[in-house]
């Protein structure tokens, strides 16, 4: 197949650090897509990684966590309805082919290059590691690149701030290609369409939901935990009183109605309203309290939740056989990767031991230098006797 012959093919790879349960962030942004993309089957191959080696390069000093983190996010995506019969899953480390490429990567990128990487240096900043940056924290993207290129993927949908790390992917990709001939596939990034999705803010309407905040809704809380963590949600500050006049828009509560909610949701829970049009309209214009809103997103969240936490529950019911699943999808990752490690190993001429060709054309230089040498002996051992 050439170059051209796979940048046609649709193959879809993306993943998760495994540090914690997945959230109802991951859920919008990624894993509902995913589960839509599986089942609506335009793909060649998918895959699905949980991206064990990048979770260690910032928590290299808690490997446990990252171990008891694993089988938490297979339980999230086997729950949210991943079919292991169409998507590969595996384990990042369980695919040692990714360390090889990620080393011939790395000799393609400048040190600063890493640095100007934008989300590289935010988190940076946030983990302030101070001067004391690791080495293979900087270099993550450069890995995220192997992961990508190992499986010749042409779609990786992923959150809008992983941006950067698909631009860096494909700026190794030209740089490989321009130098040693096309050998690997450009990929596109697939981003949320709903801007809501793109990045859901935590409970308490920061930006982002983070584990660490403490400002998250699992996909494994149960219905009462959602429906606590829901009615003490922030909302709109200037809502004070149920007359006052309302703010949708960066209110967390309504955010996640847009990323949630269906027109069904509302025949079901809220018959009042036709839609979430509706419901807004009446926020804006006062006279609709929080507490009727924030019950309605509770039970929006917990019929989304319900079909997902019963599959988990089969699935926790079998860890051993959730082990298997993900052994099994690292050995057939493994084989696609070592195909593409043998195209890399060609394009850059280290397939020491099976050019044979060219192992035959050194012998014979080697033979004809030693003759060589061997005639010039004679020759001076003929000169001295005369
Ligand atoms: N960096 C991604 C995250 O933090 C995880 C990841 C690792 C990934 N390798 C990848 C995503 C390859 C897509 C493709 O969520």
């Amino acid at each position: 197949m050439n170059n051209q012959e796979m940048q046609n093919k649709r193959i879809m790879l993306t993943g998760d650090r495994p540090t914690g349960r997945l959230h109802i962030g991951h859920y919008v942004g990624s894993l509902r897509r995913r589960v839509e993309l599986q089942n609506a089957g335009g793909f060649d191959e998918m895959y699905i990684m949980i991206a064990d080696t990048q979770a260690l390069t910032d928590n290299f000093g808690v490997p446990q966590k990252v171990k008891d983190n694993i089988i938490e996010v297979a339980l999230d995506y086997l729950s949210c309805g991943i079919d292991p019969s169409k998507v590969t899953i595996f384990i990042q480390s369980r695919v040692p082919e990714l360390f090889e490429l990620t080393s011939y990567y790395l000799d393609l990128v400048t040190l600063s290059r890493l640095e100007r990487n934008p989300t590289v240096k935010n988190e940076i900043a946030q983990k302030q590691f101070g001067e004391s940056i690791p080495a293979g924290f900087l270099c993550y993207p450069v890995s995220q690149a192997a992961d990508i290129t190992a499986f010749d993927a042409t779609i990786v949908p992923v959150g809008e701030d992983q941006e950067p790390m698909i631009e860096q992917s494909n700026e190794i990709v030209h740089k490989f290609n321009s130098l040693y001939g096309d050998t690997l596939v450009p990929c596109k990034i697939m981003e949320p369409d709903n801007n809501a999705c793109k990045r859901l803010p935590g409970t308490d309407g920061k930006a982002k939901m983070s584990k660490s905040i403490g400002n998250c809704i699992y996909l494994s809380d149960d219905s009462k935990t959602v429906t606590k963590k829901v009615m003490t949600m922030f909302t709109d500050p200037t809502h004070l009183k149920i007359e006052d006049p309302g703010h949708t828009e960066n209110n967390p509560v309504f955010i996640y109605l847009d990323a949630f909610c269906k027109d069904c949701h509302f025949e079901k829970f809220l018959p009042e309203y036709a839609n979430l049009d509706e419901l807004k309209e009446h926020y804006r214009k006062g006279g609709l309290g929080d507490v009727i809103v924030k019950t309605f997103l509770a039970q929006v969240i917990n019929d989304t939740l319900d079909p997902i936490r019963a599959r988990r529950k089969e699935y926790e019911a079998d860890i051993p056989g959730v082990y298997q699943i993900l052994q099994e999808g690292s050995l057939k990752a493994r084989a696609k990767a070592q195909e593409t490690v043998s195209r890399v190993r060609r394009a850059l001429g280290i397939t020491y031991f099976e050019d044979r060709k060219f192992i035959e054309k050194q012998s014979k230089a080697f033979k004809k230098k030693l003759a060589d040498e061997k005639a010039m002996e004679e020759y001076l051992a003929k000169q001295k006797k005369n």
